[in-house]
């Protein structure tokens, strides 16, 4: 390869990563860390790289001058003298990593200590999380409510959660609110988290789980505590009510024949798919897709093609069972 063709390569790399870094989204960047267990993993963070910066600029500037100060000069012939062992240099950069590693070490202990300390907080609000493929499940047993792909919490509270998995392994992940774990089919992982303000954070699953893993997206929606106990209020009082106009109600005789068996919506339904007693308060559809009649049809349609390999099946509906069934489940609010 010429050189001129390795500096063009060179210069795609860069301006590449350039443009991939743009790919961060606040949201989901564990760099803008927005609460206590995100704020102390960033400061681990912080201090690994910059230990590493100081290894990698010092190591290039010894380098530089070893390649300056001892390179061949003209009317230099022959192999120079050679050198072999050094214990005093040996000593020296044994000793060096050795205290960079303990450097490393202890902050990185304590703050594993510290955040286990509340491993299993009863005070905190209790969550259980619940992850399937392709979608996320949260419960709260202490206030018996359930949701799905938007978990909806008090901002500046302790939230406890239990995670387990009801199929393979996935791993939830807030960044922007620190962890991750595990979620394991038959085993209950602890962790807990806290918003510091209102917004929204996003998630992921961070463990391969197969074919829509990279889909398998939720969201985290941290309010005031008042607007949490309001919620929760509502979640646990709204009634399976019969649908006022004559599409949706006819969209809900549907919905019973052929979605309740898997889905619930106000305490009554089965449980293989997501709850949907909110959905028309959540801002996707399948955690993917934003929330609106067209993209519900999609989905309705053909689950398949959003999210290839997902447990929903085609439910080979006409075009007016899909409108009607649109219709129904955008009534499925606790807001409006
Ligand atoms: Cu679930 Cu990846």
């Amino acid at each position: 390869m010429k050189s001129w063709q390795i500096w063009r390569q060179l210069v795609l790399f860069a301006l590449l990563t350039l443009v991939l870094t743009g790919c961060g989204i606040q949201e989901l960047s564990a760099l803008q860390p927005q609460g206590p267990v995100a704020e102390m993993q960033f400061d681990l963070m912080k201090l690994s790289f910059s230990i590493m910066i100081s290894v990698f600029v010092v190591v290039i500037l010894i380098f530089t001058y070893v390649l300056i100060r001892y390179r061949k000069r003209p009317g230099q012939d022959g192999i120079p003298k050679q050198v072999e062992g050094s214990h005093k240099l040996e000593i020296l950069w044994t000793v060096i990593p050795f205290l960079l590693l303990i450097v490393l070490a202890v902050p990185t202990v304590t703050t594993g200590f510290t955040l286990h300390k509340e491993y299993d907080n009863k005070e905190a609000l209790q969550v259980k999380v619940i992850a399937h493929q392709f979608w996320w499940e949260f419960e709260y047993p202490d206030l018996g409510v359930a949701t799905a792909q938007d978990l909806v919490i008090p901002a500046g509270k302790k939230i406890q959660f239990d995670v387990t998995s009801a199929d393979v392994m996935h791993s939830f992940w807030i960044p922007a609110l620190g962890g991750k774990i595990d979620t394991n089919p038959g085993l209950d992982n602890k962790m807990w988290l806290q918003a510091d303000k209102p917004g929204i954070y996003y998630g992921k699953c961070a463990e391969l789980c197969g074919a829509s893993h990279a889909l398998m997206d939720f969201k985290v929606e941290a309010v005031t505590p008042e607007e949490f106990d309001a919620w929760a209020k509502k979640m646990k009082e709204v009634q399976a009510q019969p649908a006022a106009a004559s599409a949706a109600a006819k969209g809900q005789e549907i919905f019973k024949k052929s979605c309740l068996g898997c889905h619930a919506v106000a305490g009554e339904g089965g449980k293989l798919g997501p709850n949907l007693t909110n959905f028309a308060d959540r801002q996707k559809v399948a955690g993917i897709r934003p929330n609106n009649a067209e993209e519900l049809a999609a989905w309705l349609k053909d689950p398949q093609k959003i999210k290839p390999g997902n447990n929903m099946p085609n439910l080979n509906l006409t075009d007016d069972q899909v409108n009607a069934l649109v219709e129904y489940i955008s009534t499925l609010s606790v807001k409006k």
